[in-house]
């Protein structure tokens, strides 16, 4: 009677003992599970309860012809339940054991997950290496407000209400005379108001137009002005520096060269090209086969832009300019759509990390 409800009892761990196949695999805790159902068992049926136990009490009361077959037999059958318990629990912790180290195993074959490290926008690669050519020349570095007074934005320089030049410089107006800058030049006037002369200084920043963004427009981009005033401060140096800058810039083969040229705030002006970088000046897609690529605008600052910023040109002379971050960006990249810089497509900004794919090996850099 105690081994048939034994083996009732025994039969669900069948399976282990490879009678039964596993129908499904089991996870960690559930053969866990199945250890404390087999240990709980084994007290049933061969603790000091078990129907065993009774049995065996009940061998002094059995008579003494039949005393040693009956006591035999008790044996038989707590040593058989004994084992098949012994086997299932050994089975059972094989099982585990395997589980454990299925679980804790590391497979190093496995591809590791690749970190999406982040880099800086084209845009910010390409102030920055403008700003460390300029801080190599001596230049300071400005970074100043965008939102402006028409003061700053044209009267300071030398382009008084109702000039034309205000017209293509169309900006954003705030309420209470304030606008978003239209070029970066208002820092020329804040520089000089601020470090009287002389000064030299570079100003990154962003500017803002009324003009309908298309593949060469945006109503908002990035420009650098520089601004170098001093005693003797002539054209020649303006040429030098700019020369010396898309030296660095693209390589010592690069030339320049100056077309005259109109903007009130400065005279004589003039618009600065640069030998292609990819042709080096032969022509070809990139610089529309004319073998130049237009860098900015430039010139000796008027003297009523010094006088506006307390400068006296009788004492001081200097010249400026005013670059396109992004253009430039663009040309590099052969992009034929100037918004995808602002449209922060990651997918698109992922192929700019660095400028070395642009193919300029002066621009090669981390
Ligand atoms: N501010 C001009 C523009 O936005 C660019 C410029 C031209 C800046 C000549 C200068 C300069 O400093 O001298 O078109």
């Amino acid at each position: 009677m105690a081994r048939e409800a034994f083996e009732l009892d025994f039969a669900r761990f069948d399976f282990f003992n490879g009678a039964v196949a596993l129908s499904k695999p089991m996870g960690f805790s559930d053969l866990e599970n199945e250890q404390k159902a087999l240990s709980e068992l084994r007290t049933r049926h061969l603790g000091k309860k078990s129907a065993l136990a009774s049995a065996k009490k009940l061998i002094g009361g059995v008579a003494p012809d039949d005393r040693p077959s009956f006591a035999r037999l008790v044996q038989t059958t707590e040593g058989a339940i004994r084992q098949s318990i012994d086997e299932v629990e050994k089975a059972l912790k094989e099982h585990i054991d395997a589980a454990r180290t299925a679980r804790e195993s590391i497979d190093v074959t496995i591809p590791g997950r690749r970190p999406r490290p982040g880099h800086l926008h084209p845009i910010t690669l390409m102030r920055q290496r403008i700003e460390d050519i300029f801080v190599s020349l001596g230049y300071i570095v400005e970074d100043d407000r965008e939102i402006e007074t028409d003061f700053y934005n044209f009267d300071a320089l030398n382009i008084p209400e109702g000039h034309p030049a205000r017209d293509p410089q169309d900006t954003f107006y705030t309420t209470e005379g304030f606008a978003l800058r239209s070029q970066t030049s208002t820092v020329q006037i804040h520089a000089m108001q601020r470090r009287g002369a002389p000064v030299r200084m570079i100003a990154p920043g962003r500017v803002f137009r009324r003009d309908t963004p298309d593949p060469t427009h945006n109503p908002m981009f990035y420009q650098v002005e520089g601004l170098c005033v001093d005693r003797g401060i002539t054209m020649a140096h303006l040429k030098g520096t700019l020369a010396e800058f898309v030296h660095r810039l693209f390589g010592p083969d690069t030339r320049t060269r100056f077309r005259p040229s109109y903007f009130p705030f400065t005279e004589p002006s003039a618009e600065v090209d640069y030998s292609c970088f990819n042709c080096g000046g032969t022509g070809c897609r990139i610089c529309k086969q004319s073998g130049w690529i237009e860098l900015g605008g430039s010139g000796m600052v008027h003297p009523n832009v010094l006088r506006a910023a307390n400068v006296d040109p009788e004492k001081f002379t200097g010249f400026a300019f005013g670059l396109g971050i992004d253009r430039t960006c663009a040309r590099i990249y052969q992009l034929d759509d100037i918004r995808l810089l602002f449209e922060n497509d990651v997918r698109f900004l992922e192929q700019f990390r660095s400028f070395q794919h642009s193919g300029i090996r002066s621009l090669e850099f981390t």
